[in-house]
């Protein structure tokens, strides 16, 4: 059996990388945090570009902190937006996400001033039949 996931220190991470969000074009903040099998933690914020497609989503940013720091196997992912209706992963990120994890826990945190909506789902929800790739599906990577 898997131990539970402890959530709040996951919310508090996501909200503090959230307020470093570099988004002066949308105004639209996005904080992530990641844990991982060894029990570290990784936030993530958007970075914005003035090349539009140059901006990174806060769960990539998240994702490539943990790559960055020599770590892998991510078992949580919280995603913290603004309104109470929580927003969910873009595309690109799913697929990002689905490097790395399968059956990835998703809490998805809506924030409309003190109020939080929260909405736990899965990677395997979010993208059913992820592309894997030969190199992660078969033996020889062939
Ligand atoms: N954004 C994220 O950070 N994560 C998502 O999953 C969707 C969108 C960011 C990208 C951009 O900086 C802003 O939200 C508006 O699209």
């Amino acid at each position: 059996m898997t131990a539970a996931i402890d959530w709040e220190p996951l919310v508090q991470l996501a909200l503090a990388t959230r307020e470093n969000a570099h988004a002066p074009y949308s105004s639209y903040p996005v904080g992530a945090s990641l844990l991982t099998a060894s029990g570290k933690t990784y936030g993530g914020c958007n970075v914005e570009n003035a090349s539009f497609g140059g901006t990174i989503c806060a769960e990539r940013t998240a994702i490539v902190s943990m790559v960055a720091a020599g770590d892998r196997d991510p078992v949580a992912l919280v995603v913290v937006t603004r309104g109470t209706t929580p927003a969910s992963p873009c595309g690109i990120c799913r697929q990002v996400l689905a490097e790395f994890a399968i059956e990835l826990p998703v809490l998805l945190v809506g924030v409309d001033g003190s109020a939080q909506v929260r909405e736990l789902t899965t990677l395997g929800e979010l993208l059913p039949r992820a592309f894997r790739g030969a190199a992660l599906t078969t033996p020889s990577g062939g």
